[in-house]
């Protein structure tokens, strides 16, 4: 007898009508037209059902201050990073506490199961980086928080930076972060990123830098980071964050660096909503959109995923832990509107993130984790389209949340009384 068997479900790679059985909270077979017996039995009624949703780049110390002292009139990076300095000396634990559980709730709800954060570790008190070791801990029961220790002031920049992101590490944080393009200059910025890479290396632990998250297209902080991934045997272990520079970078340059990120086997993750929002603000217009060359990068090999980055937080107050709003935005920026292209976006925040985390029991296939999202739409296309409705979030075979379907309805004359909005492309 199986824990759970749905049946009539599409999936991402466009497989219809499967059965996808269920024990153990694993997935024991995917298969057409599967019967067996199940305490519970699931008819996906032909919609989408794909792994859960990952967010590679989040910010969970922050999220949820909007307006906390005050907002981001600017709309800048700088404006943000000077105004949560404001806010810090006032954060207390259980504020933080509260409101990254209340994001986390969110999360399950969009089917977002695992999110990489980065956490502040520029204040010696280790107060964000306490408090959300204790929220990693409160939802282990159903959401992956992974910790990446974030020198948000500058590891060199900032006194004792690099002995608090060590303490941070002893803590318990999984992840070596950094900014080498806030450091004071290029130069500390690329030795930042060196001694960071060392210390990962040194402590087992996986990399990922916020990385030229900037418009100036000399910051070349990634060529040091895919140089170093190299030099230290770190290969698919690095990932370098925003890389917003390289949307301005000299075009014979970047003909050099990305097949140079593609062989050091570091990942890149694009972080879509922020990047057209807080780019190209010292520009009259044309105004650049900012975000990294993604198509570029992917059509070379190299494992993109895009982030959410922000919520409701200094930088971005928008966001609801809806990883396809994200996905929609990064295919709009992106321009990558070929059904290929808005198929590597849905990949981007599903497959790809998951690669970026090293989640090992991810993915659809039997022997991972019965983790997934039944998704109102018949395709990843649609589902981007639609930002579409969560009908079912599983985790290990465990129901987290529902949703019934989400419609309207309508009185018009001579007309269906209610509207469907699904609607598949034609083939070919
Ligand atoms: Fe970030």
């Amino acid at each position: 007898m199986l824990d759970l068997l749905i049946t009539n479900a599409t999936l991402p790679d466009g497989r219809s009508a499967m059965s996808i059985a269920v024990q153990g909270g694993k997935i024991t077979e995917i298969k057409p037209g599967l019967q067996a017996q199940a305490h519970e039995t699931v008819d996906a009624g032909g919609c989408l059902l794909a792994p859960h949703f990952c967010d590679p780049h989040f910010h969970m110390d922050a999220t949820l201050s909007y307006g906390l002292p005050r907002v981001n009139e600017s709309g800048t990076l700088l404006e943000g990073i000077a105004l949560w300095g404001e806010l810090k000396p006032m954060l207390k634990a259980e504020d933080m506490i509260s409101r990254a559980l209340a994001y986390c709730d969110w999360a399950v709800a969009r089917g977002l199961l695992a999110i990489r954060s980065h956490v502040d570790t520029s204040d010696p008190s280790m107060l964000p980086v306490e408090a959300m070791l204790e929220v990693k801990k409160r939802v282990a029961g159903y959401l992956d928080l992974q910790l990446v220790a974030f020198p948000q002031d500058g590891v060199l920049r900032t006194q004792g930076g690099l002995d608090n992101l060590k303490r941070a590490l002893d803590l318990g944080v999984d992840v070596v972060g950094g900014i080498p393009h806030f450091e004071r200059t290029m130069a500390q910025g690329a030795e930042s990123v060196k001694l960071l890479c060392e210390l990962a290396a040194e402590r087992g632990k996986l990399v990922d830098m916020h990385c030229d998250e900037t418009d100036d297209p000399l910051s070349r902080h990634i060529e040091t980071l895919a140089f170093e991934a190299q030099r230290l045997g770190l290969q698919g272990r690095v990932n370098g964050s925003h890389c917003t520079s390289m949307h301005s970078m000299d075009n014979y340059y970047v003909s050099k660096l990305i097949p140079l990120i593609a062989e050091s086997g570091v990942s890149v993750v694009a972080n879509p909503l922020i990047n057209i929002t807080l780019q190209g603000r010292h520009d009259t217009y044309p105004k650049r959109r900012g975000m990294t060359r993604v198509p570029e990068l992917m059509a070379a090999g190299v494992n993109v995923a895009f982030g959410h980055d922000c919520v409701m937080d200094p930088w971005y107050g928008m966001g609801s832990g809806d990883m396809l709003e994200v996905a929609h935005m990064g295919l709009h920026v992106g321009q990558m509107t070929s059904q290929k292209g808005i198929r590597a976006c849905f990949e981007a925040v599903t497959t790809h993130a998951s690669k970026v985390m090293h989640l090992p029991g991810y993915g659809l296939e039997a022997g991972k984790d019965a983790s997934f999202v039944l998704l109102q739409a018949t395709d990843a296309i649609e589902a981007i389209r639609l930002r579409a409705h969560r009908l079912k979030v599983w985790r290990q075979g465990r129901l987290l949340a529902q949703a019934p379907r989400a419609e309207s309805a309508l009185s018009l004359p001579g007309r269906a009384t209610s509207v469907d909005f699904t609607r598949r492309a034609a083939p070919g």
